[in-house]
């Protein structure tokens, strides 16, 4: 049985696009500016140019940002309920008009219309009504939060419509004003949803839509009116924007790139699978970040399940994107067809054997490219790592599920996975071991509202949709009572090793903490410390990059710290803390001999009511189970960051230390801490205390010497995911958000301010807990 053509009429969008001159302009404050510097937005079927779009300058920045500005303290005032009745309407009108949306969607960026009108268009709608509901739930669930405040956006072509949702819905319902930016080649759909904010009633200002290239991103990402950037696109226009934004106190999420491993087992359903795989690799022709484009199949069934694939890729559909029978439409655009065949060729003279289905029918015009399975390649190779973001899927084998686990951990990226077996307890055994925001269990590219999506590692950070998501778009606001931070004293400089016959100084000099065990520095070197009456009150290691780096691989060894039980890590955190109080008084005596503090015996109070207070917490972070509209679960578990490199404070100098490791530990994380670089006698004293109190070796790993280099040692780490430095220096944190951008680690700075240390609100609570963790979302559908 043939098919027969089954056309998707474009007459509506063409009569659209006629009505608006087929050129536009920019779409600030409610009103659209007259075309400046144009350029053209094709059709990539047929190459055929639909309209002209507007190259913003960096005036017209100025200006949206400005509207952005003035409208949002009104915009916050309208209060949740208000603001929920606009972001309602929206969803209103975006079904009301989903079919002119679909297919200009189709025209615009290639995708098919079934793709466009069953999968983006109902998602868009999904998520303004869920955000709606957020802000009318906000003052009641997001109590002690504000909006951010004026908000940049710049998100990629391929899902134009799906991604203004993502980002505006959450940004709006939070009570930020928004200047978002589409991508060059599919801006149509955002224009369309321009004419909607202004019959849905948003203010004047609220949105503001500019157009135009990587200059215009770049615009933005610079502008000094911007408070917060999220940003959807290429890992290495990531890594450029986190460097930008260094020192800026922009709040920054990142949604980036993938190279998503899709596990078969042998028992899978192996029919149920090669249609997921269908839906994971050739679903918008492979443009997705999230596409499942490595196959690792179990070896005693990979023949087997080939077969299966170039059967079912042999029946795959390639052709008009408007035909609603198509499986597989347009590249986006000449550009991708020409990189992604690169690769495909790069990988054939490698040796790789590449699969196409011989009746596969290229059209003549526009960008296509066919579904294209390879194998032979070696885990190394180009196609195997990079993201090609295409139709094309790299196939390799593996034996066993550990060496499946290592496979797909292979790999810089860490966005999505998919793993299937008919085996519930393998499923879940595995889903946690992959470092990966979102598995789907059974099932392929499922997305909700409701559940968070976003990445690990050099896939990025922050997560859309969900609770996670709407904290992106706001700030406790106990971040506008940070006090500013205290100035200290220079430090002393470093000095060589007292001589053999000041016996005492010897023994009063402290080394550093690695794996458990009291360590020499590397450079035996030491650096003495004086007191707050100027005299010399001891001396710590000169900790140096090879200290860093012996301290990261100890944490690294630590994993049994992060499998162990939330319940035994809140055990061991009271332990801390009792044995704290056993030593206070010596304790304290510290604290007053190095910082002249009065009362010394307060901050050690304070210490231990912190270590019971992340006890506390340790056993009650629970993740949730999300109930998206399908049949099944998803949960969402907060899973530890891995090794976070810590430079504690110098005020307060015990509690500091404490309220910046006892969150972190507690729930799971290793860390490599360099205490107060001014006071850093009450962290090393800490090591006895640690011994005693069942932590394991490598949980927590101290270096002591220059905040400034050893930091900088940390955010160039490669094997470290997280930085945070809260020392005061506005220079040192800017520092380390620009060298965190190499591997993009995440980040949590303090910039020129300090914290109150003695203040939950400000150094508790699930903000911090939030910067110790990332949400991983595990989708279980039942009865498939
Ligand atoms: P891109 O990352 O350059 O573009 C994404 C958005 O960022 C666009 O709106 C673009 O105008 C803007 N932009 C570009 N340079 C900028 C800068 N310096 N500052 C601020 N904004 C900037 O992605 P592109 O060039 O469209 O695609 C290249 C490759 O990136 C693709 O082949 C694919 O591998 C990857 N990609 C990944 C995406 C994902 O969702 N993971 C999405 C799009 C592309």
């Amino acid at each position: 049985m043939e098919y027969g053509p089954a056309p998707e009429s474009q007459k509506e969008a063409q009569a659209w696009l006629d009505q608006k001159g087929r050129q536009f302009g920019l779409f600030i404050d409610n009103a659209w500016s007259d075309a400046g510097e144009t350029f053209a937005s094709n059709n990539p079927a047929d190459g055929k140019e639909l309209a002209k779009l507007t190259q913003a300058t960096g005036d017209d920045v100025d200006r949206a940002v400005a509207a952005a500005r003035r409208a949002q303290p009104g915009w916050q005032g309208l209060g949740g309920h208000g603001r929920a009745k606009i972001l309602y309407s929206i969803a209103r009108l975006m079904q009301k008009h989903s079919r002119l949306f679909a297919v200009l969607e189709t025209l615009d960026n290639g995708k098919t219309i079934r793709e466009t009108r069953d999968a983006d268009l109902p998602l868009v709608a999904r998520h303004f009504y869920y955000h709606a509901g957020w802000a009318q739930l906000q003052d009641e669930e997001f109590a002690n939060h504000r909006p951010v405040g004026v908000v940049g956006q710049i998100v990629p072509w391929n899902f134009p419509l799906l991604m203004l949702a993502w980002k505006i819905a959450p940004a709006l319902a939070a009570g930020n004003t928004v200047v978002f930016k589409p991508a060059e080649f599919t801006s149509l759909t955002a224009m369309l949803f321009a004419d909607i904010c202004v019959q849905a009633g948003v203010p004047a200002g609220v949105v503001n839509i500019v157009t135009g290239d990587g200059r215009v991103g770049e615009a933005i990402v610079n502008h000094a009116g911007i408070d917060k950037l999220a940003f959807t696109g290429s890992t290495e226009v990531g890594r450029l924007i986190r460097q930008a934004t260094a020192g800026s106190g922009k709040k920054l999420s990142l949604e980036l790139g993938g190279k998503s491993p899709f596990i078969v087992f042998e028992d899978a359903d192996l029919d149920a699978a090669v249609e997921g795989l269908v839906d994971s690799i050739w679903f918008n022709q492979g443009q997705v970040c999230c596409a499942g484009s490595r196959l690792l199949v179990q070896e005693s069934v990979e023949e087997r399940f080939l077969n299966k694939l170039r059967a079912r890729m042999d029946n795959l559909r390639l052709g008009s994107p408007l035909d609603k029978s198509m499986d597989i439409g347009a590249l986006v655009d000449p550009v991708q067809q020409q990189r992604i065949a690169g690769l495909v060729e790069s990988a054939r003279s490698e040796g790789c054997t590449v699969y196409q289905p011989a009746g596969c029918q290229i059209p003549a015009d526009g960008s296509w490219f066919p579904p294209t399975l390879i194998t032979g390649a070696s885990t190394s190779a180009a196609v195997a790592q990079a993201e090609i973001f295409g139709p094309v899927l790299v196939a390799m084998s593996f034996r066993t599920p550990p060496e499946a686990v290592q496979l797909a951990n292979n790999t810089v990226y860490g966005l999505a996975s998919c793993v299937w077996t008919e085996n519930i307890s393998l499923a879940l055994d595995v889903a946690p071991q992959i470092k990966a925001g979102v598995v789907w269990i059974n099932t392929a590219n499922q997305f909700d509202a409701a559940c968070g999506f976003g990445g690990y590692r050099e896939s990025g950070y922050g997560r859309e949709g969900g609770r996670e998501g709407m904290y992106e778009y706001l700030v406790p606001v106990s971040e506008d009572a940070r006090p500013a931070a205290p100035v200290l004293a220079a430090p002393a400089k470093a000095k060589a090793a007292p001589a053999a016959a000041d016996a005492f100084a010897i023994d009063r000099t402290a080394k550093l903490y690695i794996g458990g065990k009291q360590a020499r520095p590397d450079g035996a070197y030491s650096r003495a410390i004086h007191g707050a009456d100027g005299k010399f009150i001891g001396e710590v290691g000169e900790g140096n990059r090879k200290d860093i780096r012996n301290a990261v691989e100890a944490a690294h060894k630590a994993t049994g710290w992060t499998k162990a039980t939330a319940h035994n890590r809140a055990q061991v955190l009271f332990y801390i803390a009792e044995n704290l109080a056993a030593r206070g008084e010596e304790f304290a005596a510290r604290i007053g001999a190095m910082t002249g503090a009065k009362n010394p015996e307060k901050e050690v109070q304070a210490a231990i009511e912190r270590l019971f207070y992340w006890a506390a917490w340790a056993d009650k972070y629970d993740g949730l189970a999300h109930q998206p509209p399908m049949h099944g679960i998803t949960v969402a578990l907060n899973e530890a960051i891995g090794v976070i490199g810590i430079v504690a404070p110098n005020e307060s100098p015990l509690l500091g230390f404490i309220s910046l490791v006892a969150p972190a530990i507690a729930v799971g994380n290793r860390v490599v801490v360099v205490p107060s670089e001014a006071h850093p006698l009450s962290a090393t004293d800490l090591y006895q205390v640690f011994d005693t109190s069942d932590l394991p070796g490598g949980v927590v790993n101290i270096v002591t010497g220059s905040a400034d280099e050893l930091a900088r040692t940390l955010a160039s780490h490669s094997d470290i995911d997280a930085v945070w430095r809260h020392d005061g220096s506005a220079e040192g944190c800017a520092e380390v958000e620009r060298l965190s951008a190499a591997s993009l680690k995440r980040t949590w700075t303090g910039g020129a301010k300090g914290r109150d240390w003695y203040s939950t609100a400000q150094v508790g609570g699930r903000a911090v807990l939030a910067h110790a963790s990332q949400v991983k979302n595990i989708w279980i559908p039942y009865g498939v």
